[in-house]
């Protein structure tokens, strides 16, 4: 014998229809929202270059500004972070030897006054492009004192390979008497 076929209730076939059309519209709104995301983030970053960044105009770098050589260097904040100013030319990154505190916010700005150098710290995830026109800033704590070099990574003319700086990494206090009346600290080499 042939078992009876419970009946559909009634109307089954719209709840149906109207759960999977919700769903539907559902999922679309996510996929609409992902794509939105990317496209926000791809035009955003591709307007810029890596790292957050500002402009500068690297024709007048060394006469006035942020950027002047009395400027450049480790300078000891108000609120006891450091701040790290740097120019790369070629070939050479001023100052040619950085020191900073561990354990210590510190923030690099780095700009270049003539053609694209690159930076990275050694030992560390520090890795920049330096661009002239415009200010890399990246911001880090050292955990312990040690030595690091700073080699330009980015191939800029003849002299690149002998491009690189010294990163000096001390404990709080010996930086401390680093600085001087002016709240800067240079390597004491
Ligand atoms: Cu500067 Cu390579």
């Amino acid at each position: 014998m042939v078992a009876s076929v419970p009946a559909d209730p009634p109307g089954g076939e719209d709840v149906a229809r109207r759960v999977e059309t919700r769903w539907a519209i559902v999922m679309v709104g996510i996929v609409a929202l992902l794509v939105a995301m990317v496209i926000f983030t791809g035009l955003h970053w591709a307007t810029m270059p890596p790292s957050r960044v500002e402009t500068i105009d690297p024709t007048t770098l060394h006469v006035a500004g942020e950027f002047v050589e009395s400027n450049l260097g480790s300078a000891a904040e108000a609120d006891g972070s450091v701040t790290v100013r740097i120019v790369g030319q070629q070939y050479s990154f001023t100052p040619q030897c950085i020191v900073v505190p561990a354990k210590t916010p510190v923030t690099f700005r780095v700009t270049s006054a003539d053609v694209i150098h690159g930076m990275i710290i050694t030992g560390t995830n520090i890795n920049s492009m330096v661009s002239p026109g415009f200010i890399s800033t990246f911001k880090t704590t050292f955990d312990k004192p040690g030595d690091h070099l700073m080699p330009c990574h980015e191939f800029c003319g003849t002299g690149h390979e002998g491009m690189w700086a010294n990163v000096k990494v001390v404990e709080p206090d010996a930086f401390a008497k680093l600085v001087g009346p002016a709240r800067r600290a240079s390597c004491d080499l």
